[in-house]
């Protein structure tokens, strides 16, 4: 069974558990056939309106549940079987299933590290929405860059949060596809690599079922995560989007939308919420 496959088998199981209710404690183990660590799926619950600020939990609500289950991917990103990948980027199948969610709390998770640079870059260049996550309001960015428009020194955003970058998604194209999948994108991404040997870079994606945008560009990534929604995302969806992303490294699965107390059943955790 390939890499892939088994990410998306662990991602299944793990969901046919979370719909049991009262389920045993019997989902996966994080070691492997070989004894070696693996990914675990990740977990991240349902947040009901009006709780936690999910945009932003990881800087503004710090001491959440949900703020340190990105402290625990970030931990499982920065320990991955075969090495720590530079550079990640976010994806799932379809929309509203929590990419850029997973990518803007990733990457603060990242940069609220001590030493720790993050660049995160929006290529959904159809539904930006990682500039409006952070209250930016920029006049460029990645879309311009590639039309060789602007510089890229004038579209990367600081954003005070630790030492987090953004490069906004730019003005929306017409030809998104040609400009993701451009020789110039490519080099942007292997240069971004090899530039800041200590940064992580973290791509927000659109969904590889849509279009072509997200497939082009996974080939020149370190790692991939998958989003899975609890709430949408179906085992067909899934297993197509997988079947896009052969050949390509995925680090595993981020389960979005699980209900939490059945999230925290399946893999206990000391962690209580202040005034829990
Ligand atoms: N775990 C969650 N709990 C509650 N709402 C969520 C969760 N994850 C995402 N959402 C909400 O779902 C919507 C889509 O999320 P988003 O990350 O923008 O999806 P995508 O980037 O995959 O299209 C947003 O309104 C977001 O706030
Ligand atoms: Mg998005």
């Amino acid at each position: 069974m390939s890499r892939i496959e088994k990410s998306l088998e662990e991602a299944i199981r793990a969901r046919q558990a979370v719909r049991r209710a009262g389920a045993q404690a019997d989902e996966p183990a994080d070691t492997g056939a070989a004894g070696q660590k693996k990914f675990q799926p990740a977990e991240v619950p349902l947040v009901k309106s009006g709780t936690v600020d999910l945009r932003m939990a990881c800087i503004r609500e710090p001491d959440s549940y949900i703020a340190e289950q990105y402290r625990k991917l970030r931990a499982r990103i920065k320990s991955a079987p075969g090495g720590a990948p530079r550079s990640i980027m976010v994806t799932s199948a379809g929309i509203g299933e929590g990419k850029t969610v997973t990518s803007v709390n990733l990457a603060a998770a990242i940069a609220n590290e001590l030493d720790n640079t993050v660049l995160l870059v929006d290529t959904d260049l159809r539904n930006p929405m990682v500039h409006r996550y952070l209250g930016l309001q920029p006049q460029a960015g990645l879309s311009d860059y590639l039309k060789g428009s602007v510089e890229l020194k004038d579209v990367l955003i600081k954003t005070g949060i630790g030492r987090l970058m953004v490069l906004p998604a730019g003005n929306s194209p017409e030809n998104p596809s040609e400009l993701l999948s451009s020789i110039r994108m490519g080099e942007l991404a292997e240069e971004l690599k090899k530039r800041y040997s200590d940064r992580y870079i973290v791509y927000d994606s659109s969904p590889l079922l849509a279009t072509a945008d997200a497939v082009s560009l996974a080939r020149h990534m370190d790692g991939i995560l998958f989003v899975m929604s609890a709430a949408r995302t179906t085992h067909r969806s899934a297993q197509r989007a997988m079947q896009l992303l052969k050949g390509c490294r995925v680090l595993g699965v981020v389960f979005n939308n699980v209900q939490e107390q059945l999230a925290r059943h399946m893999y206990p955790y000391p962690y209580e919420r202040a005034g829990a």
